[in-house]
């Protein structure tokens, strides 16, 4: 404020000057002296004017040489950040076309967040996926680091890209793969990643059985995932600890190399189970020190798979009747204590499973009139002819 008012005294004064040398030379001097004077004044002050540009780069230049360091210099004392961190700066923002903001400039997030696009893929996140608020709580809040990060460059504030190698850990069917999909479109629309493709690799993808097969094999599914994301479904089995002769080290040792040397070109997501991941991690500390954010992703309890089947069968223009929803949810107890439980999968297959039944049901009485409400609601019998209710065995 006081900086504002001293620079408004200043341009008085230099106005009141002109206007007190015209009324006295008007007053005072003959006609053709006086317009004489008044051209020449005019003619100094434009070329003044003109030169003041050229006349500040040449000064910066000046204090940008070597020779000059000694000297304390104006331009020096404007630029707070470090020099070559600015000059970083500057260069990324010329890469993406964009001009550094000048320091008074202001922002806000939220129209960042909506430029970039980043609303619409917290938006899917939220309606596609039921529960998982600890996981959306947290790809919220890379996100917002991302966003500050982002912002920040556009002041010439250089940071060193934040490492987005992340670890998924859950049981199967919580929601990891489909969280990865959304990271990856995330990471492209906030700058971060070329592409937002997410290429799906397991233990057969990349290690060979013969010597000389893993390098090429770990090497072409890093072609295709580069400027994209990298998913390593069950991790570990990378790893076998028991044989010293396994070439999982080999493709684990590319990883390491890549994930370091390429990491603003590539982000890696591993997933599988907890306690295996660990495990993992344990024999491979390497590669525990090169994953930045761990995300887990807990089973989903009996209400949140009910209303993910919900959401499913709503997707597909199907419900559950009120007797059938109590059935679906009788199905789901049993479920969930057998083994291969595979939490959101399961459910939807049960759900495929009973669409078939829905149909033969509608099917076999070809000749009755049917609603358009009959073609989508779900009854008891489409779920309880399951033969997990007649302790049949379950074929998943
Ligand atoms: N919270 C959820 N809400 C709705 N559908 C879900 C949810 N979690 C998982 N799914 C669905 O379940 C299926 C399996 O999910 P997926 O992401 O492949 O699990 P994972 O990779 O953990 O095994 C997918 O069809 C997915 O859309
Ligand atoms: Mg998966």
């Amino acid at each position: 404020m006081l900086g504002l008012a001293k620079l408004n005294l200043k341009l008085s004064l230099l106005l009141l000057a002109p206007v007190v040398a015209v009324v006295l030379g008007w007053s005072y001097l003959p006609r053709f002296v006086f317009i004489l004077l008044l051209a020449c004044a005019s003619i100094a002050a434009l070329s003044v004017a003109l030169g003041r540009d050229a006349w500040r780069q040449a000064h910066r230049a000046a204090a940008a040489a070597p020779a000059a360091k000694a000297a304390p210099l104006p331009a020096a004392k404007a630029a707070p950040q470090p020099r070559s961190a600015g000059r970083r700066a500057q260069a990324r923002a010329a890469k993406r076309g964009e001009v550094l903001l000048p320091p008074d400039a202001t922002v806000t997030l939220s129209e960042e967040r909506a430029a970039a696009g980043v609303d619409d893929v917290f938006t899917s996140l939220d309606n596609e996926l039921v529960g998982l608020v600890p996981v959306k709580k947290k790809v919220e809040e890379i996100a917002s680091l991302l966003l500050v990060d982002r912002v920040r460059q556009k002041f010439g504030l250089s940071a060193p890209r934040p490492n987005l190698h992340m670890c998924f850990t859950g049981d199967p069917g919580t929601g990891k793969t489909t969280v990865a999909l959304k990271m990856a479109e995330l990471l492209h629309r906030l700058g971060y990643l070329e592409s937002g493709h997410v290429v799906h690799a397991m233990r057969d993808d990349l290690v060979g059985e013969f010597i000389g097969h893993t390098a090429p094999k770990t090497k072409r599914v890093l072609d295709r995932a580069m400027g994209g994301v990298l998913f390593i479904d069950e991790a570990y089995y990378l790893y076998r600890a028991s044989d010293s002769k396994d070439y999982g080290q080999e493709c684990i040792d590319i990883l390491l190399q890549v994930m370091e040397n390429d990491r603003d070109k590539l982000v890696v997501i591993m997933a599988g189970y907890k306690d295996r991941m660990d495990g993992f991690f344990e024999s491979n500390p390497g590669m525990s020190s090169r994953i930045a954010h761990h995300i887990d992703f807990a089973p989903y309890h009996l209400d949140e798979l009910v209303a993910i089947g919900r959401a499913m069968l709503d997707q597909a223009s199907y419900y559950l009747s009120d007797e059938a929803e109590a059935a679906f949810r009788d199905y789901l107890t049993i479920r969930m204590d057998q083994p291969r439980f595979a939490n959101a999968r399961s459910v939807r297959n049960e759900l495929e499973r009973a669409r078939l039944r829905h149909a033969h049901r509608l099917a076999s009485e070809a000749h009755v009139d049917r609603t358009r409400d009959d073609l989508m609601r779900l009854e008891p019998a489409d779920i309880l002819t399951s033969p997990i209710f007649s302790l049949l065995g379950i074929d998943e």
